[in-house]
């Protein structure tokens, strides 16, 4: 009898563990918006970041992955698996009133996840269009959204210029009067962590936070961690970054207690780097959010896992960008992806630590600025001017007003400055980009602007249209609204 008994627990628990360890793991994504390479707690002790530190620490951190100089860029890589320039997404990000989008025939990372029984929840911001419907998060994969459409907005009242921009799935939502976005989204977030089952559902999170991008707000209690600071902009900024931590600690707590974290990839990264005309930071790198520099494109961001890392606590160095997420992430749900893409599969080389698989990567082409960069092995080939901000930008000293850099463009800008129509680095040996050595090394040179030219057969003209006065948010009750195109 008692045998009998043993057997048939031991049979349950047999049956329990194999569905425990078929069920594909819990997929987060974390998002941070213009965060830059020296804005982040493992790597500069004046952040305050205790809770991504702990992540980043126990897990892997990653320091040579590579995401766009801007927005739209990198979250069409991260959907698509496709660099831009093979979307028509390379030029610039998506305005509010123009209508751009991640091309309708492509298969996003949550209708692939979809396939094998994911739930797939969005929260944060899109920028990858809205003009019709069909290009927004809940047509494109999203069992839910909420957020917003455009490029930022005000953190409390999110309007963005004319309109109101807050959705909750297709409805125009209004979150608690004065509530900073970084909370709400945290809140959302642990709503769908308590509404889903970890034990028998797989979840795919995409958590595109607003924090830390543009205008500088922040509630009192982050900019006071930081009254040490004399520049307000830093100070506003560091405090962002703070909050942002906080909203990623309360997620992290409710993944532990709910008994996610048994089956769970944690993903953070950056969409670009940072912009320092608004109190972000990337030393010692050169140049800055919108550029081609290392500065805009070298990404912070990390993996974490309790479980499914085989190796952890050290820093990779393998060479990853922002095209490789959808076939890794892909990889840990059990899904192979569609070898047309762009992104190759990381999952040895962040689990194991073996080499990568990518050799080389497009920083962009853009064929409109008549700019382009490429990386292959060591060197990296920077085609026209790389952007607007060229210089290593310091930190604003902790008692001093900062010197700051004098240029207000927040986008890219096609009156750039006359640059050398080429320039070589080698990154490895020079990752702050302070030795152009295409003169001394014309073999090299030639080779790598023959690799350019290849990459540059495939490209897919830029879809950038003009501006469209049927996109005015009068027409749709003062909110930025689908139906203009
Ligand atoms: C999407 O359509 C464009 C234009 O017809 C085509 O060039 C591209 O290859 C298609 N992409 C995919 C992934 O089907
Ligand atoms: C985190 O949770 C605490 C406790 O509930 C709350 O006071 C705080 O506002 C939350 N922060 C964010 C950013 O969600
Ligand atoms: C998971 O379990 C919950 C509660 O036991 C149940 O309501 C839900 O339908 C289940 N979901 C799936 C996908 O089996
Ligand atoms: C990590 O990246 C930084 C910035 O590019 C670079 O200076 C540093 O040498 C890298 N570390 C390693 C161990 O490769
Ligand atoms: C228009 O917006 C206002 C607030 O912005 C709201 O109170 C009202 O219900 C909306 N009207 C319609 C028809 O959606």
């Amino acid at each position: 009898m008692v045998e009998k008994w043993t057997l048939l627990v031991s049979f349950i628990c047999i049956v329990n563990f194999c569905m425990t360890s078929a069920r594909p793991p819990h997929i987060i994504l974390i998002v941070a918006d213009d965060l830059g390479w020296n804005d982040v707690g493992w790597r500069n002790p004046q952040m305050y970041t205790p809770n991504l530190d702990k992540l980043a620490i126990n897990g892997v951190i990653l320091n040579s992955s590579y995401v766009q100089p801007v927005c739209s860029l990198t979250r069409n890589c991260l959907m698509s698996g496709y660099y831009p320039y093979h979307t028509g997404l390379q030029h610039a990000v998506i305005k509010a009133n123009a209508p751009g989008f991640l091309p309708s025939n492509i298969t996003t990372l949550p209708q692939k996840l979809k396939e094998v029984g994911y739930v797939t929840h969005m929260v944060g911001k899109w920028h990858l269009g809205y003009c019709n419907w069909k290009y927004t998060p809940t047509y494109r994969g999203f069992d839910s959204f909420m957020g917003f459409y455009t490029a930022d907005e005000d953190y409390y009242d999110h309007t963005h210029g004319d309109g109101y921009d807050f959705r909750f799935n297709t409805e125009v939502y209004h979150p608690p009067k004065g509530e900073y976005s970084a909370n709400i989204f945290a809140e959302r977030t642990i709503d769908i962590l308590n509404a889903v089952n970890p034990k028998n559902e797989s979840l795919f999170l995409y958590l595109p936070f607003q924090s830390v991008h543009a205008p500088l707000e922040v509630p009192e209690k982050f900019e006071k961690m930081y009254s040490h600071i004399h520049d307000k902009d830093r100070r506003i900024y560091c405090g962002k970054v703070s909050a942002l931590d906080e909203a990623v600690g309360n997620i992290t707590t409710v993944l532990r207690e709910r008994g996610y974290m048994d089956n769970l990839l944690l993903v953070f990264t950056t969409d670009n780097g940072g912009p320092v005309i608004k109190g972000a930071n990337n030393l010692p790198l050169r140049g800055a959010k919108t550029t081609l520099w290392e500065g805009g494109t070298k990404g912070s961001a990390f993996v974490y896992s309790d479980t499914l890392l085989k190796k952890t606590k050290y820093l990779n160095t393998e060479m990853m960008h922002a095209v490789d997420w959808f076939p890794t992430l892909l990889h840990v749900a059990g899904v192979t992806a569609d070898s047309s893409i762009d992104g190759l599969d990381m999952w040895p080389t962040l689990s194991e630590n073996t080499p990568s698989p990518r050799k080389e990567f497009v920083y962009n082409i853009d064929e409109i600025l008549k700019n382009a960069a490429i990386r292959v092995g060591n060197y990296k080939l920077i085609e026209g001017s790389p952007g607007h901000f060229n210089g290593w930008y310091p930190l604003p000293k902790e008692d001093s007003p900062q010197s700051k850099a004098h240029d207000n463009s927040e986008e890219y800008d096609a009156t750039i400055s006359p640059e050398p129509e080429y320039q070589l680095f080698d990154i490895l040996n020079d990752p702050t980009e302070h030795f152009d050595i295409s003169k001394k090394y014309p073999e090299v040179l030639n080779q790598m602007k023959q690799r350019l030219s290849e990459y540059k057969k495939s490209l897919v003209p830029a879809n950038y249209p003009p501006p469209d006065p049927k996109s005015n948010p009068k027409y749709y009750n003062g909110t930025w609204s689908p139906g203009w195109c």
